[in-house]
C-alpha cells in the first residue's frame, strides 16, 4: 500500500490511547501502564500503549519485542527502537571532541557510518546522535560529546555524521535514523553546570548555536532532540518560537522531534506547568512529536484534549510524523530487517583498522620538546600510570554495547607493538585518590608513587599515562575544577623529575573529555600528547604514535584554559573597546592571567614541521555570488611524514554589528613527507562574508575584509590578505 494512504488508514483506526502509544518511548525494561514507569513493556507494546523503545541490544531480544508489536498488537505497527550510538557500537571509536579535533569530513562520515552498520545489525534503527552543541566552556561534562568551540566545525561535522548514520538510504537495513540533538544552546549552561539555565543573545543564538542544527536538517536528519534546559526561562521542550516556528516553520523540517529523557515531565520543575496535563500540552503544542520516558503524553494528553488545551488535529499530526519516519525506514515492509545482519570477519577486522587509525590520528600532540616523541623503541619501558591498564576506561561516557573487554588497554598495546621489550607496569596513584588526614592512607598513597618512581630507573624510556576516568565527563558531570584528579600532579612530578635526573626520554599520554587546566604539567613534561577517549583500539593507537608509526594529526576544537577564571574562553571573541594593552591599566585583561589560552584552538603539533608562506588570493574584489580562491605554499620543515590541517580564517573590521576577531570559513588537510612541497587551496564565498545584521538577517557589507590562514588560531602565526567585498 503506499505509503501516505497506509497511514491515513491507520490513523483513521487508532484509538486515543493507540495514538499516544506512537508518542510514548520507554526504555525496553518499562511499561507505561501505571502511574509509574516500572516492569516490562510486553503487555504495552501488544496493547498498543507503547510504540516506541530506547536502551535495548541485540537481535534477538528486538526480535522478540518488534513480534508483540507487528504479529500481536492490533494494528500491527512497528516499533521504533532507539539507543545512544554516538562514537561506535559494539567498536568504539574516539570520543567525537577527539574527532572533531581531525577537521576531517571523510573520517567523521565514516565512523558514522560502521555505527551504523552495527548499530543496526543489532536490531536498532535511530541513534541519539549527533550532537551539535557548541561547547566553550570544558567545565561542562557534555563537552566531550560535541564539536568544540567553532560553529563552522559543528556544522560541518553534523552534517557528516548525518550522512554517515543514515547512509544514501534511511530504509536500507544498515541505516539508522539520526536524531540532532540538543536543540539548542544547551553548552552555555550557567558557570558549566549541567542542566542548568542558558541564557544567551539572540545573535549568539543564531550565529552559534542554531547553525550546526540548520546543517543537520540540510544533511536530511531524520529527527531533533530539543535540550533539557530552559533558554532564558522558556524550556526548550516546550519552546514554540524555536521548534514550531524556527525549526519547523523557518527551516521546514518535517521529522520527528523527539523529546530528552523524562524532559516533559520536568517541564514541571522548571515551573512552567503546574502538572503532566500541562506539561503533555506545553509540549505538544511546541512541536514534539514523541514522549521519552516522561509518560506525559499518556497520563496527561487525554485531559488536555478535554480542557482544550491540545487538539486531536495535533495529536494526529505528531503521530503521522512518526509513522512516517517508521514507513521511512523500511519498518512497515521488513520490521525485521535490521535484525542480525551477520558480518564477514574482514569488516569487522576493518572496522577495527579504522577504530585504530582515526584513534592514533586523533592524538593531539599539546608539546614536544626536544622531539621527546616519537620514541625510538625502548627495550624497556616503563609504562605509568592509573590510565595506562584501563581498558573499560578508554571506552569514554558513552559506550553503547561496547564492553570493556574489548577495549586494548595503552600496556596491552605496547606489548603488542614491542613484542621483543619488557614494558614494565605500576599505576602509582588511582585516577581519584585524594590526599587525606589518615597516616596509614598517606603511606600507600607514597609506596604507590614509589614504586612508578623505581621503574623509572628500570627503564630506557617512560610512557605516563594520565587524566580523567571515562565517567568523569559526559552527562552529568560538570567539574568546577577541571584539573589533573587527584595525586596524579604529584606522580607526575615525581615521575618526571627521575627521569629528566637519569636523562630517560619520558612521555605524558593524557586521556579526558574536556580540554583540562593544567599549566603545571605542561610546565613539567617534555612531551605532551591527548589521546582524549580512543576507542576500541586506543591502546594499539597511542602505542602507534608514541612509537612513530603513526604520526599525531589531531588539532584542538577547544581552547585549552590557563586558568578556570577565563572560561569561556574561544578564538570568535571581539575586540572590545579597550583591547587588551600591557601598558595601559584600563584595558580588558586580568591582573593575575594573561587572556590568551594554553593553546588555542587548531593548535597541534605533528612529528613534521609546516611551513606556510605566499598567501595568494585569487581575485581582489568579491561581488556577492562569487568564490575566491585562497591558497598558500605548505612544506614540512622537519625530518618525518605529517599530516597537517590549515584553517582559513576572516575577521571584518568595520561592521554594522562589531564582529569577532576571527571567524572561521574553511579548514583543509594536507600530507607531506619530509622536505616534500605542496599547495593548499581554500575557497571562500562571497556569502561566507555576509553576517547578521543588526536585525539578524544576513547583510553583506562592502569594504575591506582581512583573510587570515595558519595552522591554529594564534593571530601571530597567520598569513593576513584581505579582500575587497563589493556588495
Ligand atoms: C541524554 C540524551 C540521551 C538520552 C537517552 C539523556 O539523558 O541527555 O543525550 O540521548 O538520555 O539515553
Amino acid at each position: 500500500m503506499p505509503a501516505v494512504s497506509r497511514i491515513d488508514s491507520l490513523i483513521a483506526a487508532m484509538t486515543l490511547a493507540e495514538k499516544l502509544g506512537q508518542l510514548t518511548m520507554t526504555a525496553s525494561s518499562f511499561t507505561v501502564t501505571g502511574p509509574v514507569i516500572a516492569g516490562d513493556s510486553t503487555e504495552s507494546i501488544r496493547s498498543g500503549a507503547l510504540g516506541n523503545l530506547l536502551n535495548m541490544v541485540g537481535p534477538e531480544p528486538v526480535r522478540q519485542m518488534q513480534r508483540l508489536a507487528v504479529e500481536d498488537s492490533r494494528l500491527k505497527i512497528p516499533l521504533l527502537i532507539g539507543l545512544d550510538i554516538i562514537h561506535g557500537h559494539r567498536s568504539l571509536f574516539p570520543v567525537p571532541l577527539a574527532e572533531a579535533g581531525l577537521f576531517d569530513p571523510a573520517t567523521w562520515e565514516a565512523t558514522a557510518r560502521e555505527a551504523a552498520i552495527e548499530g543496526a545489525a543489532d536490531g536498532l534503527a535511530m541513534t541519539f546522535a549527533p550532537m551539535c552543541d557548541v561547547s566553550r566552556d570544558p567545565r561542562w561534562g557534555r563537552t566531550v560529546e560535541g564539536p568544540g568551540e567553532d560553529s563552522y566545525v559543528a556544522s560541518r561535522m553534523a552534517a557528516a555524521k548525518v550522512r554517515g548514520f543514515q547512509g544514501t538510504d534511511l530504509a536500507a537495513p544498515d541505516a539508522l535514523a539520526a536524531v540532532a540533538k540538543h536543540f539548542v544552546a544547551y553548552g552555555p549552561v550557567t558557570a558549566g553546570r549541567e542542566y542548568a539555565s542558558v541564557d544567551v543573545s539572540e545573535r549568539t543564538l543564531h550565529e552559534v548555536h542554531l547553525p550546526a542544527f540548520a546543517a543537520a536538517v540540510a544533511a536530511g536528519a531524520a529527527a531533533v532532540m530539543p535540550a533539557f534546559t530552559d533558554l532564558a526561562g522558556v524550556p526548550l521542550t516546550a519552546h514554540v518560537p524555536l521548534l514550531r516556528d524556527w525549526l519547523r516553520g523557518r527551516l521546514g523540517f518535517d521529522g520527528v522531534i523527539i523529546s530528552d529523557y523524562n524532559a516533559i515531565r520536568e517541564l514541571i520543575n522548571h515551573g512552567v506547568a503546574a502538572d503532566l496535563v500541562q506539561a503533555a500540552a506545553l509540549a505538544l503544542d511546541a512541536g514534539v512529536d514523541i514522549d521519552m520516558m516522561g509518560d506525559a503524553y499518556r497520563q496527561g494528553l487525554p485531559e488536555a484534549l478535554q480542557r482544550g488545551l491540545v487538539s486531536m488535529d495535533q495529536v494526529d499530526a505528531a503521530v503521522r510524523r512518526v509513522l512516517l519516519l517508521k514507513e521511512r525506514l523500511g519498518l512497515f515492509d521488513h520490521p525485521y530487517g535490521r535484525c542480525g545482519t551477520v558480518e564477514a570477519p574482514e569488516a569487522l577486522a576493518r572496522r577495527r583498522q579504522l577504530a585504530r587509525s582515526a584513534g592514533a590520528r586523533a592524538t593531539l600532540l599539546l608539546r614536544n620538546e626536544h622531539e621527546v616523541l616519537p620514541l625510538a623503541a625502548p627495550r624497556r619501558l616503563a609504562l605509568l600510570g592509573p590510565l595506562a591498564d584501563a581498558p573499560g576506561e578508554m571506552r569514554g561516557p558513552w559506550w553503547a554495547a561496547g564492553v570493556a573487554e574489548n577495549h586494548v588497554s595503552v600496556l596491552a598495546g605496547f606489548r603488542a607493538a614491542l613484542p621483543g621489550a619488557q614494558v614494565l607496569h605500576a599505576a602509582g596513584v588511582g585516577i581519584e585518590d585524594a590526599a587525606t588526614e589518615d597516616a596509614a592512607t598517606e603511606g600507600t598513597a607514597a609506596a604507590g608513587i614509589a614504586a612508578a618512581v623505581a621503574l623509572v630507573e628500570q627503564a630506557d624510556a617512560v610512557v605516563l599515562c594520565l587524566g580523567e576516568g571515562a565517567a568523569m565527563s559526559g552527562e552529568a558531570a560538570s567539574r568546577a575544577h577541571p584539573v589533573l584528579p587527584g595525586r596524579q600532579l604529584q606522580l607526575a612530578q615525581e615521575v618526571l623529575a627521575r627521569a629528566r635526573g637519569l636523562e630517560r626520554p619520558a612521555a605524558v599520554v593524557l586521556f579526558c573529555g574536556r580540554p583540562l587546566v593544567i599549566p603545571e604539567l605542561v610546565e613539567l613534561a617534555d612531551a605532551l600528547l591527548v589521546a582524549w577517549f580512543p576507542g576500541c583500539e586506543a591502546g594499539n593507537a597511542v602505542a602507534d604514535v608514541v612509537l612513530g608509526r603513526v604520526g599525531p594529526a589531531g588539532r584542538t576544537p577547544i581552547s585549552w584554559p590557563r586558568a578556570v577564571g577565563q572560561i569561556p574562553i574561544f578564538h570568535g571573541q571581539r575586540n572590545s573597546g579597550r583591547p587588551e594593552n600591557p601598558r595601559d591599566h584600563f584595558t580588558s585583561k586580568y591582573l593575575d592571567v594573561p587572556n590568551t589560552p594554553l593553546f588555542p584552538f587548531g593548535h597541534g603539533l605533528t612529528y613534521g614541521r609546516l611551513r606556510l608562506s605566499n598567501l595568494r588570493l585569487h581575485g581582489t574584489v568579491l561581488r556577492p555570488g562569487d568564490t575566491l580562491e585562497v591558497s598558500v605554499d605548505a612544506v614540512n620543515e622537519g625530518g618525518r611524514a605529517a599530516e597537517e590541517t590549515v584553517f582559513l580564517f576572516t575577521h571584518d573590521p568595520v561592521a554594522g554589528v562589531a564582529r569577532p576577531l576571527l571567524e572561521l570559513k574553511g579548514f583543509a588537510k594536507i600530507s607531506l613527507a619530509a622536505g616534500q612541497r605542496g599547495t593548499v587551496r581554500l575557497p571562500l564565498r562571497a556569502a561566507d562574508l555576509a553576517y547578521l545584521g543588526p536585525d539578524l538577517r544576513p547583510v553583506l557589507e562592502s569594504g575591506t575584509v582581512e583573510v587570515l590562514v595558519g595552522p591554529c588560531a594564534d593571530r601571530s602565526q597567520l598569513l593576513a590578505g584581505s579582500v575587497e567585498v563589493a556588495a
